[in-house]
């Protein structure tokens, strides 16, 4: 969907949009055609299995970041275990960290493979925002798109690969709880045929509050998991930070005083994609060949609730 198609359905217009966001497009999912989350993870994770060189039963642990799951019940890390054909009986979970939930989960399989838990994390980002935008709201509708990106996180056996990950920051700040809210729908209030008529059970978002806290959340997390790694910018090959808005990347870069040609950005392709961007990103730039084996990459990424997170890795 580009901006041009958005012009028809809301008071808006591409200059606008790109020169606000950086966002040209979006990708949307069709439900007749059966795409869903758990769907584009099925897809991505097959890509992901053999760039790997992996089965589906050698995931032995499954991390699904969403705020937009298939279904309230039973998860989508289930679903995808089901669809995937995997019978080993991997633990699977979601994470609801909204657009931080791929770098929480990619900083969690860290974790649990480092303490023997688990050998090969499959860790997704999925999302279907298209079915929580407000498409009457022009302050947000524009932002937002739908997408998926995984990696497989896995301990290597190989004593002279240096892949690994060097620091990892997660954090949140409930404080900001109410600069990005879908309230209706959960327990407190349940979802009534008049929410659905008014429109009213939608995303909602202050948008100027999130992009003070973003830039600074994203040049404060990147400068914690550098003091981690004992690295400075010039020694990081690659930034990968979440796709929110074109002007909180430059900011957040001119800030850290981070070499802008060693950023990536693909955010005029999809927009916001919430916890698929950096995944995304990620994929892209190693798949046209600027991200290679044995560079130094730093994930950066906020999001509602506020959650934030970030990790520094050798590929
Ligand atoms: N098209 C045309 N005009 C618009 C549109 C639109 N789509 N949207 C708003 N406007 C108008 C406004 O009505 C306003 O008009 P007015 O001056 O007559 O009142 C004018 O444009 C300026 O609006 P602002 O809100 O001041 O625009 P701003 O430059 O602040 O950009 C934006 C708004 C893009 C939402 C910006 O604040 C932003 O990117 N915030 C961060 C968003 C974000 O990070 N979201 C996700 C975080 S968490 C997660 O990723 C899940």
């Amino acid at each position: 969907m580009t901006n041009h198609d958005l012009a028809k359905i809301v008071d808006t217009n591409d200059e606008w949009i790109a020169s606000r966001t950086g966002i040209k497009q979006r990708h949307i999912c069709d439900p007749n055609g059966g795409e869903f989350p758990t769907d584009m993870a099925y897809h991505a994770t097959l890509d992901a299995l053999k760039a790997a060189g992996l089965q589906p039963n050698d995931i032995d642990m499954i991390i699904f970041a969403s705020v937009t799951p298939d279904y309230p019940l039973p998860n989508s890390a289930c679903i995808l275990q089901q669809k995937l054909g995997i019978t080993n009986q991997c633990a699977a979970m979601d994470i609801a960290v909204a657009c931080s939930g791929f770098v929480y989960g990619v900083n969690m399989a860290n974790s649990f493979i480092k303490t023997g838990l688990a050998k090969n994390v499959l860790c997704i980002g999925s999302e279907m925002l298209s079915r929580v935008v407000n498409w009457k709201d022009r302050t947000s509708c524009v932002l937002f798109g739908d997408g998926c990106g995984v990696a497989i996180v896995g301990r290597c056996e190989d004593p002279t690969d240096t892949s690994d990950v060097l620091a990892s920051y997660l954090g949140a700040d409930g404080s900001g709880k109410d600069y990005f809210w879908q309230h209706l729908g959960g327990a407190v209030t349940p979802l009534t045929v008049q929410h659905i008529e008014e429109g009213a059970h939608f995303m909602n978002m202050k948008g100027g509050e999130m992009f003070k806290v973003a830039t600074r959340t994203l040049a404060n997390n990147a400068k914690i998991v550098m003091d981690q790694a004992k690295l400075n910018p010039e020694q990081i090959d690659w930034l990968v930070p979440h796709q929110a808005n074109i002007r909180i990347i430059e900011t957040t870069v001119s800030m850290l005083k981070f070499d802008p040609n060693k950023v990536i950005i693909n955010i005029e392709k999809y927009g916001n994609t919430s916890a698929a961007t950096v995944p995304i990103a990620f994929h892209e730039a190693i798949t046209d060949g600027r991200i290679k084996r044995g560079d130094l990459v730093m994930f950066d990424a906020f999001g509602a609730g506020l959650t934030t997170g970030a990790t520094i890795l050798r590929f």
